[in-house]
């Protein structure tokens, strides 16, 4: 039996990827911060939580030792780094904790790999957010795209990317990157777009609210449905040579696009309850991702997901929330 290692298991793709993995037949392991309402901090596990080969372990990725001793214990054979302080506006909130988390984090998982279990197959959850404002001229970020980053989180994920292709040359580690463009489903925290547009936009409908702040309508991004994402995580780990992949659907919208999409789906015009709140503006923005996902495709990922069955399954899921 295959041991995986996840870190931010009680996130989205950390969840989902626990899943696919125990469904492949692997013991899972994962870590979790402990926080003072344990209720919600595994609600995302909830479908697999008496699965008896899933062990969550507390655990961060700053508490050094603690991460070494896990690694020595359970001897995993892949490593997946999901966890990171994620959130993009808040990575200016808390630029430090937004460092330690997702730069230190990933030096203090890359050690831990080296020393206890070197073997192991380690991937790295970079990001589109990397490249920043660079758009190759076709239009599309790859793997080849410089990396200009344009939020304090984009520089964390530069560095863990650059780390991690450093301890693949220095120590010949099996570590790999996926390069994911957004990517999101019900489990996607209510703080980032797509989940608070469709969110508000069901109670709109059912009468639970009538207005909705938002930010910068004008940003295009790639989204893709998670659920396709964690495929896409285990099939790096599974080739011959470590590399960089980027995971995209290669098809973009806009904010205001999405928002269109949702609330006409709803009947509803997005046009008479969206409003723009400056609060939720970024000092700089990252204007346009579109990946081209060509090096993934010819290994046989392919996404099932479509833009618009993505939205469907959220809008579904909240309306399910909402009226049962
Ligand atoms: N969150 C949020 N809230 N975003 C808003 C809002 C709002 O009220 N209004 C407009 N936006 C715009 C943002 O300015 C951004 O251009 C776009 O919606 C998407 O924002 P998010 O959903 O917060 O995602 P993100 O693109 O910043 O980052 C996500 O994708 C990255 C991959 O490119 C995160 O999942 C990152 O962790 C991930 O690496």
């Amino acid at each position: 039996m295959k041991k995986a290692f996840i870190t931010g298991i009680g996130g989205q793709d950390g969840s989902y990827l626990a899943e696919y993995l125990l469904g492949l037949g692997y013991e899972v392991h994962g870590i979790v911060r402990r926080n003072s309402t344990p209720e919600h901090q595994q609600s995302r596990l909830d479908g697999v939580r008496l699965n008896k080969n899933l062990y969550v372990h507390y655990g961060d990725l700053l508490e050094a030792s603690g991460i070494e001793k896990l690694l020595r214990d359970v001897q995993p054979d892949e490593v997946y780094n999901i966890a990171a302080q994620s959130h993009v506006r808040i990575s200016y909130e808390i630029p430090q904790f937004t460092t330690q988390t997702n730069a230190l984090g990933i030096v203090n998982m890359l050690e831990a790999v080296r020393n206890n279990c070197p073997n192991a197959r380690f991937y790295q959850a970079s990001s589109s957010e990397m490249f920043g404002s660079s758009v190759d001229e076709d239009g599309y970020q790859r793997e080849t795209t410089p990396m200009t980053p344009v939020s304090p989180y984009g520089c964390t994920k530069v560095f863990g990317y650059n780390l991690v292709r450093n301890y693949r040359n220095a120590y010949k580690l099996f570590a790999s990157n996926g390069i994911l463009f957004n990517h999101e489903s019900p489990r996607r925290g209510s703080n980032f777009v797509t989940n608070k547009v469709v969110k508000a936009a069901v109670r709109i409908k059912l009468g639970l609210q009538d207005k909705l702040e938002l930010g910068n309508l004008d940003a295009y991004r790639d989204w893709g449905h998670s659920k396709d994402y964690v495929k896409a995580m285990h099939l790096i780990l599974q080739q011959d040579k470590p590399g960089d992949f980027v995971v995209a659907t290669g098809i973009t919208h806009s904010v205001g696009d999405m928002c269109d999409y949702v609330f006409t789906k709803l009947g509803l015009d997005y046009k008479d309850h969206v409003y723009q709140n400056p609060k939720f503006l970024r000092p700089e923005e990252l204007k346009y991702l579109k990946g081209d996902s060509s090096k993934i495709r010819t290994l046989g990922w392919e996404p099932e997901y479509t833009f618009e069955t993505l939205m469907d399954d959220m809008i579904n899921h909240w309306m399910e929330v909402y009226t049962k």
